[in-house]
């Protein structure tokens, strides 16, 4: 089965956080279920200065303004058709947003042009490729799903998923004349959403099935605390919305090949551990001290918790623990942190900007991942730390709910804990979560023991690979 993937990122080639991971990672595993994905993915400055060969495969004068073309080409292990359209994508600065963090003004263009792309390749567009299935990612692709839908003789069918539904693709109804949709679509049934256009929206109105990335997510979205609107919409297409829990890349994240670590190591040496987080220390100008090294990789935002996070540093150092801190975000969410930092030298740091290398290290060196987030899809940082012996600290949401499993006295009694959850998400279970998982640091025959049922937890693609081929062959008709 060919499956066209639409996809506004794909690790290595560009990233702003877990949707590269997983766009880039489950075609292979997907390989194993006699799947071929390619992936549509836009010609940003660093996806076309990074593609070797390829052929153009297509040409459009027009393409929402400005002339394209379709580029296929491989890069590693994935199939990809670039869309190179230098007036959409070849600028400065982020691929969302210009060099201080303003969302380009024509987004909506951008990624209509991607999606319209899709469902013209789902026409038969280039000789010899017509996908029976399109697997659209987040708002950027759903629109696929409206141009599949709303086109003529088009039986390809639409998976879309939600990564995340804060990000909904929200615009004025004055963009609509300039989609190239029918006079229909704007409707309640179509693209339409309060007045204006909902990309999101009129994606899930018009996919044939709608994922998202882990079982407690998937109920959690049909409700008002976490479904930001589009609950009602979700509870209405309840039949074709499924959870699949996402998996990890792991070859890529593997201690005993990594190169970013000071030391390999795997779950029958987790001592040699030490030297990565030697490393870490050093790296982040820390000194040692007994407590545990808490680290955090992470989008500096609202939905991620760090707010409270900054709440509890005193407490933290108090407890006798450090921490490393990795990542990049609103202004305040910075200050706080680097105010931390400055305040508790030697306890506390804090390294802006993105880091992949880095990143890495963090998950081999830190003895605990700390993933506090309000709301989370999936959450792959708790999943790395599984894999590396980080023992993640996480709010008990989302798929931070699915795949850690808390340390409470049954649990260690059976011997099944894998870290520590909290909830609800605010400051003060926070605090305790933090002195809890510190009196289990002080048990080291049990903190190994956390830290091996982790790392031979299976994080990997296997078994939702699976449960995505099926989805597929159920919408063929073939299961
Ligand atoms: P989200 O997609 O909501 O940001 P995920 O946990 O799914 O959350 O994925 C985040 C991904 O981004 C992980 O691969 C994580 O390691 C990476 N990441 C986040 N911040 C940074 C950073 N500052 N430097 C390097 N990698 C980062
Ligand atoms: C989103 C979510 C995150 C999820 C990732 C990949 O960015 O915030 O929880 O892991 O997508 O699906």
């Amino acid at each position: 089965i060919d499956v066209l993937s639409v996809t506004s990122e794909v690790y290595p080639l560009v990233k702003t956080g877990g949707l590269a991971d997983v766009a880039g990672a489950l075609p292979s595993a997907l390989a194993a279920h006699d799947i071929a994905v390619r992936a549509l993915i836009p010609g940003y400055p660093v996806v076309l200065g990074a593609l070797k060969g390829g052929r153009v495969v297509a040409q459009f004068d027009d393409l929402f303004g400005g002339p394209a073309s379709l580029i296929a080409a491989r890069a590693g292990d994935l199939d990809l058709i670039v869309l190179d359209a230098g007036h959409l994508f070849d600028r400065a600065g982020g691929i969302y947003g210009d060099p201080t963090g303003v969302d380009w003004p024509d987004n909506w263009k951008r990624y209509a042009a991607l999606s319209f792309v899709a469902a013209e390749l789902a026409k038969g567009l280039v000789e010899g490729y017509r996908p029976p299935i399109i697997h659209a990612h987040d708002w950027q692709a759903a629109m696929s799903a409206a141009y599949v839908a709303f086109g003529r003789d088009i039986s390809t069918k639409v998976v879309l998923t939600i990564h995340n539904i804060a990000f909904q693709g929200q615009f004025g109804a004055d963009i609509f004349p300039h989609l190239r949709l029918p006079g229909e679509a704007f409707a309640m049934t179509g693209v339409e959403y309060y007045g204006g256009v909902g990309f999101l929206k009129g994606g899930m109105r018009c996919a044939h099935a709608i994922t998202t990335v882990s079982p407690t997510y998937a109920r959690e979205i049909r409700t008002p605390q976490f479904g930001m609107g589009l609950e009602g919409l979700l509870n209405e297409r309840g039949h074709d919305l499924y959870g699949i829990l996402n998996g990890i890349d792991t070859t890529a994240w593997n201690p005993q090949t990594d190169p970013n670590l000071a030391a390999n190591y795997a779950v029958t040496n987790t001592r040699k551990r030490f030297l990565n987080r030697e490393a870490l220390l050093d790296r982040f100008g820390l000194e040692p001290t007994e407590g545990p090294l808490f680290g955090l990789v992470s989008r500096l935002t609202w939905q991620k918790g760090i707010d409270i996070v900054a709440e509890n540093i005193d407490w933290l150092v108090e407890l006798g623990g450090s921490l490393a801190v990795l990542g990049s975000g609103e202004a305040h969410l910075e200050a706080a942190l680097a105010e931390a930092a400055q305040r508790h030298p030697g306890r506390v740091g804090f390294a802006t900007g993105y880091d992949e290398p880095l990143s890495h290290l963090m998950q081999a060196g830190a003895d605990v991942i700390l993933v506090p987030s309000r709301f989370e899809p999936c959450g792959l940082t708790q999943l790395y730390g599984l894999r590396y012996g980080a023992i993640p600290l996480v709010a008990r949401v989302g798929g931070l709910a699915d795949t850690v499993i808390d340390a409470n006295e049954a649990a260690v009694e059976a011997g099944v804990a894998t870290g520590v959850q909290f909830s609800p998400v605010e400051g003060p279970e926070l605090g305790e979560a933090l002195s809890r998982t510190v009196s289990l640091f002080q048990r080291p025959e049990l903190w190994a023991r956390m830290q091996r049922k982790g790392m031979k937890t299976d994080v990997s693609w296997t078994n939702s690979a699976g449960k995505y081929a099926g989805l597929y062959r159920k919408l063929l008709g073939q299961a």
